[in-house]
């Protein structure tokens, strides 16, 4: 079920995981496990080169593709980079943007993360906007003032009619990878902050926004943490790399 007007969505991020004959196993045990659940939105997002062989293999599926970055030029010299173009070309719907490990190992900047966003919106890619807190940044109670930033600066010029292609994250640093969730108290909380600051931002347009939770989410901590008013899916990595967990997620937003 979905929840008011916003349906959940299950998305994989895959990270650097998964050749593209990899890639396409996975797709196929997920699609075996899948049946007809059209309740709930579905969505990969394997590696670059992972990318034409899944978007074969998801063709005939409720199971859309994403990509976990791109650059925001259409084209041009940027050596090693890859175009909203190239993106939709492969059959992509979303595009990760600001993840926290490109925010980190990347340095990429809010600014940087803004212009990408507004690039993913006029190439008509859906972008999932990631903000998150490092573990010294809760532990210093800037959880809302770090994450409010991100957001506010990483939608700047996003109008009010794009919120039906927009996509949140909230990934806690802490929580990813670390088998470490945040509490499904925790996680609202800052979720409530997020959809009051985009309601501040785009009225009543907020609410078609979805705000996912990612941080080690699993079959075991989901149903709590779906069953929050504000958290609408998740971005899951880890449990995302193996059909039977990530099956059992979509099951359980399924079960809502
Ligand atoms: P884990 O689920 O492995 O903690 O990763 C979460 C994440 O970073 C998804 O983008």
């Amino acid at each position: 079920m979905a929840k008011t007007i916003r349906k959940y969505l299950i998305a994989g991020n895959w990270k650097m995981n998964k050749t593209a004959s990899e890639g396409v196993d996975l797709v196929n045990e997920i699609k075996l496990g899948i049946g007809q659940k059209m309740d709930v939105g579905v969505a990969i997002c394997p590696p670059y080169t992972a990318l034409e062989s899944c978007a074969k293999a998801v063709e005939d599926s409720n199971i859309q593709l994403g990509a976990q970055n791109m650059h925001p030029k259409l084209e041009g010299a940027y050596t090693g980079e890859v175009s909203p173009v190239m993106l939709r070309s492969m059959f992509c719907t979303f595009v990760i943007i600001g993840h926290s490990e490109r925010r980190e190992y990347f340095k990429e900047s809010d600014a940087f993360i803004n212009e990408k966003v507004l690039a993913a919106l006029e190439s008509s890619l859906k972008p999932i906007l990631c903000v998150g807190e490092s573990l010294e940044q809760r532990e210093a109670n800037a959880t809302f003032e770090v994450v409010k930033t991100q957001l506010v600066d990483g939608l700047k010029g996003v109008t009010a009619e794009a919120t039906d292609h927009l996509v949140v994250a909230y990934e806690p640093v802490w929580a990813i990878g670390t088998g470490k969730t945040a509490t499904p108290e925790m996680a609202q909380d800052v979720h409530k902050m997020i959809r009051d600051e985009l309601t501040a931002l785009f009225g009543e347009a907020a609410d078609k926004v979805r705000i996912l939770y990612g941080g080690s989410m699993k079959p075991e901590n989901a149903s709590e943490l779906l069953n929050q008013p504000d958290i609408d899916g998740g971005l899951i990595g880890g449990a995302a790399l193996k059909a039977k967990s990530f099956l059992e997620l979509i099951e359980i937003a399924h079960s809502k």
